[in-house]
């Protein structure tokens, strides 16, 4: 009820009457009164003037459960949710009910990881207070070869969010890491069980810099926030509500066509390696490129020096 009850407050434009919420959810006048305390209690700023009712002054800029259900409109996506104050790292709490039967679509999120995983056994940093930690579980009926073409979905969709909630100029960078202004802002970690024909469950991790003022040394030099690029705050759990309902749409659209053509052209929009040449690094191998984009099975499409294509399945490319 407090999720519904925030969502009310949120679209109404003026005062709800505590009688409209009374009716509403048909309980007494206690109940409604017990759950606004409890908002309150939470950080929310509700004003409640007699005859007239309730009215939200101001909304902090925390993650909870209640808060992202508040503003998300999705169909199933992220409808079951597990938020976490502090946890290990969201992508191994999604595995593990992965495995113990946890439903397709579920959401974890948490506010700080003490072991966050980035790529080829990084770390990744999620300070609490400024940024996203999430992760999705997913039973797609796909075979398992295809499943790489999702990381590029959550790519896609977040950036499809973030452009529309920041208004900066978020671009992707090959196969999946949204940058600003050359700096990265969002990296994303996939990681699936799989058997050779049959996916069990897959897990896409996305972690977002989303209100941090500054950066460790080390990292100053490639990575940037939301907030440093935009020059002011966010609230995260609109950002994750508006990347679960992109998310949602562009994931049942390359789910139904069996490949990325729904979303290939625009994805090759936002893809800031386009049209520049890039350093192809494979394992055994390291080229300079001409990208051209990415094809419907989410493989870079490259133009070698000698004028030949090439397919880059794997490996990364450095702008
Ligand atoms: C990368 O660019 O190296 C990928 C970073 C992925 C980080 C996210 S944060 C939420 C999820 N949980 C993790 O442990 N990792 C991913």
């Amino acid at each position: 009820m407090k999720a519904e009850i925030l969502k009310m407050l949120r679209q109404s434009d003026g005062y709800l009457s505590g009688q409209q919420l009374c009716d509403h959810f048909q309980v007494s006048r206690t109940a409604v009164w017990k759950a606004i305390n409890q908002l309150k209690e939470e950080g929310y700023e509700i004003e409640a003037v007699r005859n007239k009712g309730y009215r939200i002054v101001d909304i902090p800029d925390r993650i909870t459960a209640d808060a992202i259900k508040s503003c998300l409109e999705t169909k199933w996506m992220a409808k079951n949710l597990e938020y976490y104050d502090e946890i290990d790292s969201t992508n191994n709490r999604a595995k593990a009910l992965g495995e113990a039967g946890g439903a397709d679509g579920t959401l974890f999120v948490a506010e700080t990881q003490t072991a966050g995983k980035g790529r080829r056994g990084r770390c990744w940093q999620s300070p609490a207070g400024s940024s996203i930690s999430m992760s999705i579980l997913l039973r797609p009926v796909m075979n398992p070869s295809d499943a790489p073409m999702l990381t590029l979905v959550m790519a896609y969709a977040a950036t499809k969010a973030l452009r529309e909630k920041t208004e900066l100029d978020i671009g992707i960078k090959w196969p999946n890491d949204l940058v600003v202004s050359g700096k990265k802002i969002s990296g994303i970690l996939t990681e699936m069980s799989a058997e050779i024909d049959y996916i069990n469950h897959v897990v896409i991790g996305i972690g977002i810099n989303v209100n941090m003022e500054s950066f460790p040394e080390d990292i100053a030099k490639t990575a940037t926030s939301l907030r440093i690029e935009a020059g002011k705050e966010f609230r995260r759990f609109e950002l994750i509500a508006a990347i679960m309902e992109h998310f949602e749409k562009a994931y049942e659209a390359v789910c139904e066509a069996g490949s990325l053509e729904p979303i290939m052209e625009d994805y090759n929009r936002l893809l800031v390696n386009c049209g520049r040449r890039v350093r192809v690094l494979e394992p055994e191998h390291e080229y300079d490129a001409l990208a051209l984009g990415i094809d419907k099975t989410g493989e870079l499409q490259v133009e070698c020096e000698d004028g030949s294509r090439k397919s880059v399945f794997a490996g990364e490319v450095s702008v």
